[in-house]
């Protein structure tokens, strides 16, 4: 927390009527963080073991901002795990979940007592909150979701859950009065529709809710120009998915590093012969030179201008394969150090943040219906 900030919060704590309500000792907590500090809020769900390209283009983005900003702002990474029972689910939920925060604090999330670790059921404020803005969201907007429309697609009977994903998504954010809310270029409409709902709801009630910064802020706070975004190995006009059958298509975080190096070996490239970072005619070469930059850490123009002018194909892909294969040593050893109990102890702490912060904003919200 910022000196200026714990400084308040100290003062606040030290009043007797404050300490003897947890209520509204969070009411004051978020006032002066809303007031002091922005807050960023990210989910992943957790539904399978995630492909290399959910780790490179969106994992560890995440973690590489957060631990930029986690001095100076909340930072709130939750599972939500509401949002994952839509859709079949591989696996125990339970175990998923567990793995994913792994995953953050394998690919090296630094833990402060500013960055939040949850789930999402375990704050029933969300879906309280989900109920309410179902009854200030219109069907009209939310049926012009892209990820309804192609989720029901040819769907004889979807569940109403797919329908009211984006409002889950809306409380998740307001709650917590998130202003970044670092996310894939498949979710920016979503943001756009949580602000449109808040800014519908402090017009008719006052200014309740943060409204989330508009989607071309986002981009710019996420440092990346149109999103990362790893494709498919065998067909990289695709972005690359776990739910694509073919093996060679995709790496998993839990591949065995030998055989991803030989799915690095065998993508397709083109018949042009020369190394160069072009999306649009190259689309396999390129993804190469994205995933090796990503994986090193090093910035994309950097890794293009090491190759350019070179000609064989082979060469890159040898190279790209050792670092993915050496990345993948790196990453697992780390998963296996990482306990269970670990990642329990953080998530019972973070919940009892989570609950502080959102029962108090669901209060003003309750209270703003004449529910209390
Ligand atoms: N919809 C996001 C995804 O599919 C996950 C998510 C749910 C989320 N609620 C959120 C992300 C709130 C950011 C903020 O990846």
């Amino acid at each position: 927390m910022c000196g200026a900030l714990a400084h308040l919060v100290e003062r606040f704590h030290g009043m007797e009527e404050v300490r003897s309500s947890s209520l509204l000792r969070s009411t004051i907590i978020n006032l002066m963080v809303d007031f002091y500090m922005k807050t960023i809020l990210t989910g992943i769900r957790s539904n399978s073991v995630l492909t290399l390209g959910n780790y490179l283009g969106a994992l560890l983005p995440m973690v590489r901002l957060a631990n930029k900003h986690s001095k100076d702002s909340q930072i709130n990474i939750f599972v939500p795990d509401l949002h994952s029972i839509i859709s079949d689910v591989d696996g125990d939920l339970r175990e998923n979940i567990i793995r994913t925060i792994k995953y953050y604090l394998a690919a090296g999330l630094e833990i402060n007592e500013n960055v939040h670790i949850y789930r999402q059921s375990y704050v029933p404020a969300h879906s309280e909150l989900c109920w309410i803005l179902n009854c200030v969201a219109t069907m009209g907007e939310t049926s012009r979701m892209t990820q309804y429309k192609e989720k029901s697609k040819g769907q004889e009977s979807c569940n109403v859950g797919i329908f009211d994903y984006p409002i889950l998504m809306a409380a998740d954010i307001l709650l917590y009065s998130a202003t970044y809310v670092p996310i894939g270029e498949d979710q920016f409409q979503h943001i756009e529709l949580t602000r449109n709902i808040a800014m519908r709801f402090n017009h008719k009630f006052g200014e309740i809710f943060t409204v989330p910064a508009k989607t071309a802020d986002q981009v710019k706070f996420m440092e990346v120009s149109d999103g990362i975004r790893i494709r498919d190995l065998l067909n990289p006009e695709k972005k690359m998915s776990k739910s694509t059958k073919a093996e060679n298509s995709k790496i998993m975080l839990d591949d065995d590093p030998a055989k991803a190096a030989k799915k690095i070996m065998s993508a397709t490239t083109d018949s042009l012969g020369k190394v160069k970072f072009d999306m649009f005619n190259q689309p396999g070469v390129s993804n190469l030179l994205q995933i090796e930059a990503l994986v090193n850490d090093v910035p994309l123009q950097d890794v293009v201008s090491a190759w350019a002018g070179t000609t064989r194909y082979g060469d890159l892909k040898s190279k790209v394969a050792e670092s993915v294969s050496k990345m993948l040593v790196d990453f697992q050893a780390k998963m296996t150090e990482i306990s269970d109990k670990q990642v329990c102890e953080l998530l019972e702490k973070g919940e009892k943040y989570a609950n502080g912060v959102a029962n108090a904003k669901l209060l003003e919200v309750q209270r703003a219906f004449h529910l209390r």
